[in-house]
């Protein structure tokens, strides 16, 4: 059966000298499962990309076909920008505060929605033959609905990137009934958590009245399942990175030019929900109670330019150079900075060797589904230990972490410090056991899983969950 795929963001960016993976989480983990299994990928194209409409990939061994449907300026602002980034992400991450009036982005969103189900349908009229449709994320949520009324007996699968909240919370948004109906047109809804899975479930009931139980929801004479399908990385990619000796020789390079420093590192698209300005207090707090900790330790906190002309965004570009500016205003001395903050991407490559030269990874979102920075840290490194969000999807699965707060400054400075002291044989223990559920959650494992329930075939257990 050939796959097509449905996603707002395409996997893969040009760049001066060819095509990269794109950044996020969904189109890091999504690219090499196309790239295994061929098929076709539906996204968006922003109004001023040069891409082409219609590409194979790669381009020496196509593996899958890319089709982008074009986004005029208005549209992509209301759709893109409004519906997805100002309302329904905000609104995922429990930050209620930065959840806009949806009124005027409405429409733009379910006309856009019905473009990209109309291109899904015609790329599975062109592939011919039996189809898996795979709709992803909040962007998307009223394709399922769309593809079901033009093809009754499609299969749907729709998978959730990002956290589902409390009925209570997700009833917020005026149009709550429209979307949680979208996305009822799905056979198979996938989240990354079962808690989730059971937030959704319940705001089908409560905000719907359907009938629910544990397996799914009942709506229109179907049976909608959901389930918890949690997500990783391409492990092999990641560990073969690691492995590299050039990596490792960059690693060390790195350190003795930070000036032979523990290496605390945060690596974000520069994100709200990351918890970023909290976590650097944090850091600073952290150098205020350990004054022996001043020129031995350095903030690296590398974040990616992410969403920008959303005002939250560029609010959050200002406070982060500000916030860099006082704390090592306050605390650096001759060559020592105590933060170093880059505020660019990187490639794959360059944070296998961020991942491989820091003590702890510092991964303190307010919210957050699988958090994939903290997978391939723990896929590179070879001697680090993970602070981690209990607030996170990711929380439920790696348990080698030491689990922070993210909202208490004072909390995760000393975590830190117990993180940056942990001894040899506790920081292996715990790096180990952080490896081992990474594997369990490969992504192409994920993505045969889900895949293989939305055929209606029995799926294989999802080993990793619970740990
Ligand atoms: P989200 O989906 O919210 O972006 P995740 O942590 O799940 O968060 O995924 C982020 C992905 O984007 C990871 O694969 C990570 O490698 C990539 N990424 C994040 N920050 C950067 C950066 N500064 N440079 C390059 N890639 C980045
Ligand atoms: O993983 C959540 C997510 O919103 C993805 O859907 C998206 O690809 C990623 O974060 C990056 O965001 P954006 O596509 O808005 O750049």
């Amino acid at each position: 059966m050939s796959l097509v795929l449905v996603a707002n963001r395409a996997p893969i960016r040009p760049t001066s000298t060819g095509w990269a993976p794109a950044l996020g989480g969904l189109a890091s983990a999504l690219l090499p499962v196309l790239e295994a299994q061929g098929g076709a990928w539906v996204a968006m194209q922003e109004p001023d990309e040069r891409t082409p409409l219609f590409q194979r990939y790669p381009d020496d061994d196509p593996r899958f076909t890319v089709r982008r449907v074009p986004l005029e300026e208005p549209e992509y602002a209301a759709f893109y920008q409004g519906m997805a980034n100002r309302v329904l992400w905000p609104l995922a991450h429990y930050l209620v505060e930065h959840v806009e009036p949806e009124r005027t982005f409405r429409d733009a969103y379910r006309a856009v929605n019905r473009r990209f189900a109309h291109a899904a349908l015609d790329v599975a009229r062109e592939q011919g033959g039996a189809v898996q449709f795979w709709i992803q994320d909040y962007h998307m949520m009223l394709v399922p609905e769309m593809i079901r009324g033009a093809l009754a007996g499609a299969q749907v699968g729709f998978f959730w990137h990002v956290p589902w909240p409390a009925s209570e919370v997700f009833r917020i948004v005026p149009s709550a009934t429209a979307l949680l109906k979208g996305l009822l047109g799905s056979d198979l809804i996938g989240f990354h958590t079962e808690g989730y899975a059971e937030n959704f479930r319940e705001s089908a009931r409560d905000l719907l009245g359907a009938e629910i139980d544990p397996e799914g929801v009942h709506w229109q004479g179907r049976h909608v399942r959901v389930e918890a399908h949690p997500i990783g990385i391409d492990v092999e990619r990641f560990v073969g990175f690691g492995e590299r000796p050039e990596t490792q020789a960059q690693a060390e390079a790195l350190v003795e030019e930070l000036g032979d420093v523990q290496i605390v590192l945060g690596v974000d698209r520069l994100d709200y929900t990351k918890g970023l300005l909290l976590r650097m207090e944090a850091f600073e707090r952290f150098l205020e109670l350990y004054p022996e900790m001043h020129g031995r330790v350095t903030l690296l906190q590398v974040a990616t330019p992410s969403r920008t002309g959303v005002p939250a965004y560029d609010r959050l570009r200002r406070d982060m150079d500000e916030i860099t500016g006082r704390i090592n205003g306050r605390f650096a001395q001759g060559a020592w900075a105590p933060v170093r903050y880059r505020y660019r991407s990187f490639t794959q490559e360059e944070l296998a060797v961020l991942y491989r030269a820091a003590d702890v990874a510092f991964v303190t979102p307010l919210r957050d589904g699988m958090n994939l920075v903290a997978h391939e840290f723990a896929a590179v490194s070879e001697r680090g230990a993970l602070v981690l969000s209990e607030l996170t999807g990711a929380a439920d699965y790696l348990d080698g972490a030491v689990f922070v707060n993210p909202y208490d400054a004072e909390g995760m400075a000393r975590s830190l410090r117990e993180a940056l002291d942990l001894p040899e044989d506790d920081r292996r223990r715990r790096l180990a056991s952080l490896r081992a559920a990474v594997e369990r959650l490969d992504v192409h494992v994920w993505a045969d899983r889900f895949l293989t329930s939305l055929d209606g075939r029995p799926a294989p257990p999802a080993d990793g969950e619970g740990g």
